[in-house]
């Protein structure tokens, strides 16, 4: 047995593993590598607050500890519900409640049953694996306007290392190589943004990261078959032509591409500019707080520069030669004239609406 600290929680385990990757499955799962994911959960939770989120779900909770850290680090007025299917997890998470002296309700149901029986405001899901099954079920359990986290762990699938079965079960094309990492998060926001228009949802992406084995997004929803519309034209296709282009969902392109995907900004501008502010008032580790703020910072970068990125590393190998650094590519670029820079989804990634023969120039 363990007692873990984490943020503000004190977490029961049965056992301690210091999983570095996905870990492995079992009743009292708790991967510490998650607890920066579960720092930035804090964040998106008290902005959600703010903007009157009052009916919260950890609806795959373990141990709790999501929805126990966002009760003792959120301030303001909501009620969280935390659920487990898993009969021992459940009793992990009624211990946990009572060890932190909070106010929150355990449930042992199944994630779908339980979204047929109350409406929330907020729901977090985060499975093993791909969250395909419970986004199925997530629209019967949601206000009209509810905001959501979504983990899925199934990256191989979404970049394109299981092609097939990203096919089968996401109906997108992947694509290996550069940028299939963003490839894969814009597939998922667009089979989410695809799954709200079927229940007349509006889906807007708030964060859209990927962290270690996974990726993770935040978003909001509100019904409405007008609003859901709205959605139509940020759903395309990406091909390469010089470089990375895309275009919308009726004109599909004729060279080699990926999608269905999510075209639109992958976060929002608003939640950005929060973001720093919400972070002074919680008290992270130090080591997460810098990380925190350098991701704050190349977001910021992504949402004003076009979709997909280049890899340093890629461009060198297809023309054998050097590796520049990173900055000196970004400056480069930026003396041509053109927007450039980095981004979160690879240490040696950029991201330009140069065409890809200005790029390569810089190599030579
Ligand atoms: C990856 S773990 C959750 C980790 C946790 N959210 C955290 O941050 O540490 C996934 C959990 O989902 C639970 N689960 C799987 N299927 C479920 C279902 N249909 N309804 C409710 N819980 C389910 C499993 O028992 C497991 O505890």
């Amino acid at each position: 047995m363990a007692l873990i600290k984490e943020g503000k929680a004190e977490i029961f385990l049965e056992k301690f593993r210091p999983y570095k990757g996905p870990g492995k499955r079992q009743a009292g799962f708790y991967n510490p590598t998650l607890e920066i994911d579960r720092d930035i959960n804090v964040i998106f939770c008290q902005y959600i607050v703010k903007k009157g989120a009052r009916n919260f779900l950890d609806g795959l909770a373990s141990t709790g500890i999501r929805g126990i850290r966002i009760v003792k680090e959120v301030e303001g007025d909501f009620e969280m519900d935390i659920n487990d299917l898993n009969k021992k997890a459940f009793g992990i998470i009624k211990k946990n409640i009572e060890i932190n002296g909070i106010d929150a309700n355990a449930l042992n149901e199944n994630f779908c049953i339980l979204m047929h029986k109350k409406k929330y405001d907020y729901v977090d899901i985060d499975p093993y694996g791909s969250p395909i099954p419970f986004l199925s079920c997530l629209f019967r359990g949601i206000k009209r306007k509810a905001y959501v986290s979504i983990t899925a762990t199934d990256t191989a699938t979404l970049c394109g290392v299981y092609k097939t079965a990203c096919i089968r079960k996401y109906g997108a094309i992947p694509l290996r190589g550069q940028s299939m990492k963003e490839i894969g998060i814009r597939i998922l926001l667009g089979y989410i943004a695809r799954q709200a228009g079927g229940f007349d949802y509006k889906f807007h992406p708030i964060l859209s990261y990927v962290c270690s084995h996974f990726f993770r997004i935040y978003g909001l929803l509100e019904k409405g078959a007008k609003k859901s519309n709205e959605c139509i034209n940020k759903i395309g296709w990406v091909y390469w032509d010089n470089g990375w282009k895309i275009c919308e969902f009726e004109k599909p392109p004729a060279k080699k591409f990926a999608g269905p995907l999510w075209i639109g900004n992958l976060h929002d501008k608003n939640f950005l500019d929060e973001m720093p502010e919400i972070l002074k008032e919680k008290k992270f580790k130090s080591q997460n707080e810098k990380e925190i703020k350098k991701l704050i910072t190349y977001f910021k970068n992504e949402i004003i520069l076009p979709p997909l990125f280049y890899e340093s590393n890629f461009i060198a190998k297809e023309l054998k030669r050097k590796q520049p650094k990173l900055n000196y590519i970004i400056e480069k670029l930026k003396e041509k004239g053109y927007l450039a820079g980095r981004s979160h989804f690879a240490s040696n990634a950029f991201k330009t609406n140069a065409p890809y023969n200005d790029i390569v120039e810089i190599w030579k």
